[in-house]
């Protein structure tokens, strides 16, 4: 069991598309919907950082709603129907292409899988099952069980407590770099999806790898 390696995986915006909600109304947006999406996300992260910095939880589902309730309001929209659309789209969050045949080679290699997210348990498995990834990953584990948010320590520990599997063996994939400084400095190794090709940042911890998708990470055969 000791010498098991698992793959851990942030859930929004690493296997799904935060901005897929938004995208998909488009046409009833126009315009805005790029920034509408951008503010939505800034602020659901920054509300789950600052429920830290107070003390205080709630699920990430409520910040999704209150954050974009804040983003509609920054931009003078007030469509009630449009925001429940949106909410709508978001429970059942659509995978980046390529992460399904990942996770299919991924199982056939044999190692194990886990989510571990920010994202309230109905979230998760509403996404998961959406994109029929139940046969593909081992595991979900959600931030409820710690009642923080990440880059809280207790949430990389919940991994550990969890699989009963050493730091050092638990590879560690987000494309939120925060996220990915977060997981170094608890002890994992840490792969950072680059997708929307950003600089690093200046926090503990460290990228111990870099790739533009998951894709890239298997084509470069780094199995670590
Ligand atoms: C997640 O935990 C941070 O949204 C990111 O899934």
């Amino acid at each position: 069991m000791e010498d098991e390696k698992i793959y851990v995986f942030d859930a929004y915006g690493t296997l799904f598309d935060v901005d897929h909600a938004c995208k998909e109304m488009a046409i009833q947006l126009g315009n805005n919907w790029e920034k509408l999406s951008s503010i939505w996300r800034q602020k659901q992260l920054e509300y789950s950082w600052l429920y830290n910095s107070m003390s205080k939880y709630v699920s990430f589902w409520q910040i999704t709603k209150d954050s974009l309730e804040y983003a509609m309001n920054s931009l003078s929209m007030n469509s009630a129907k449009i925001k429940n659309e949106l909410l709508d789209l978001y429970f059942k969050i659509s995978a980046f292409e390529e992460v399904e045949e990942v996770l299919k080679k991924i199982k056939k290699n044999k190692i194990k899988t886990t989510i571990l997210s920010n994202g309230s348990y109905d979230m998760l498995n509403s996404a998961v099952k959406n994109s029929k990834f139940d046969e593909l990953i081992s595991g979900i584990i959600s931030v409820d069980e710690c009642k923080k948010f990440k880059p809280h320590r207790d949430v990389y520990q919940l991994v550990i407590d969890k699989f009963n599997i050493n730091k050092k063996k638990c590879i560690f994939f987000s494309s939120n770099c925060w996220d990915i400084h977060g997981a170094s400095n608890f002890g994992f190794k840490t792969i950072w999806v680059n997708r929307k090709k950003l600089g690093d940042e200046y926090l503990p911890g460290i990228v111990d790898l870099q790739v533009n998708n998951l894709n890239e990470f298997l084509q470069k055969n780094h199995i670590l």
